[in-house]
């Protein structure tokens, strides 16, 4: 399938994890993919892997929760591209600890990343998409934006806000031609997974949680991405699509 052959995607937190997975996607499918993150060895790597394999990337270090860094990476994009057509807003970061004992600093850092971040790229994209008169994205919530978890209060809490930025863009900018809507993934093995997974918790987590019997791969997760932002999903928005092999079903 080549859907997006001569399509501009740009890919925030591209540089391993689902992000990777997601740009690996679109170019697979025929995007120039424009590969974005705060650290800019594993962006440098991302762009080599997707080279080699004969694909069409470039990439540019920023932080998304950096206003500053945000506008100058995007009107970077612009001049050098021209028009970015899908935004996979992917972003993010999470650590797990109790309610009462997260500090401001990680409650902070957790919102700016995860809700502002996501704000800033989402709307310097879409002053572009609306200039344009089309563009789809995809923002990255999870199954912690829909139902709470304990030890995860900052993470649920910019994660919920997700959700409700995905829908109320989606009303707002419908009318312009651009879709919005967010992938809500249950457990993915990543970097950012195995960092705060402690010894034998994954399998007693998937035996009691996951219907299918098994955890998320990355490439789970993008195929969802590469539907939203494709024709294939031309009527929906404001929507927020599970995939969490039936976590969510209990
Ligand atoms: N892994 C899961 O189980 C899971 C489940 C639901 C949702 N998610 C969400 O998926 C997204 C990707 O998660 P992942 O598991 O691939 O994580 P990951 O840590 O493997 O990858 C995240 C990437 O984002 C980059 N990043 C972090 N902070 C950034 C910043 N301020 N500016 C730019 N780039 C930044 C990192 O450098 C990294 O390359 C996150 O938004 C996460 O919340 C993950």
């Amino acid at each position: 399938m080549q859907r997006f052959a001569n399509l501009t995607t740009l890919v925030t937190g591209a540089g391993q994890g689902i992000g990777f997975a997601i740009a690996e996607r679109f170019a697979a499918e025929g995007a120039h993919v424009l590969l974005a993150d705060i650290k800019e060895s594993t962006l440098i790597e991302a762009e080599e892997k997707l080279r080699a394999a004969g694909y069409s990337a470039s990439r540019y270090a920023f932080d998304v929760s950096s206003p500053d860094q945000v506008d100058e990476a995007i009107s970077r994009m612009i001049g050098e591209r021209g028009e970015i057509h899908i935004l996979a807003n992917n972003a993010g970061i999470a650590s797990e600890e109790p309610f009462v004992d997260i500090p401001d600093e990680r409650w902070r850092r957790m919102i700016d990343v995860n809700l502002n971040g996501m704000f800033y790229v989402a709307q310097r994209v879409s002053r572009a998409m609306v200039r344009q008169g089309k563009g789809t994205i995809v923002n990255m919530a999870s199954t912690n934006g829909l139902v709470g978890e304990a030890g995860y209060a900052h993470y649920n809490a910019s994660k919920g806000g997700v959700v409700l930025l995905t829908k109320t863009m989606a009303i707002e900018l419908g009318r312009s031609g651009i879709r919005v809507n967010a992938v809500c993934p249950g457990y993915i093995v990543t970097p950012l997974s195995a960092s705060i997974d402690s010894e034998g918790v994954v399998e007693r987590y998937v035996e009691r949680y996951i219907p299918l019997g098994r955890t998320g791969k990355p490439e789970d997760v993008a195929s969802v991405f590469a539907f939203l932002a494709s024709d294939d999903a031309a009527f929906i928005t404001g929507e927020c699509i599970v995939v969490d092999g039936g976590q969510l079903a209990f």
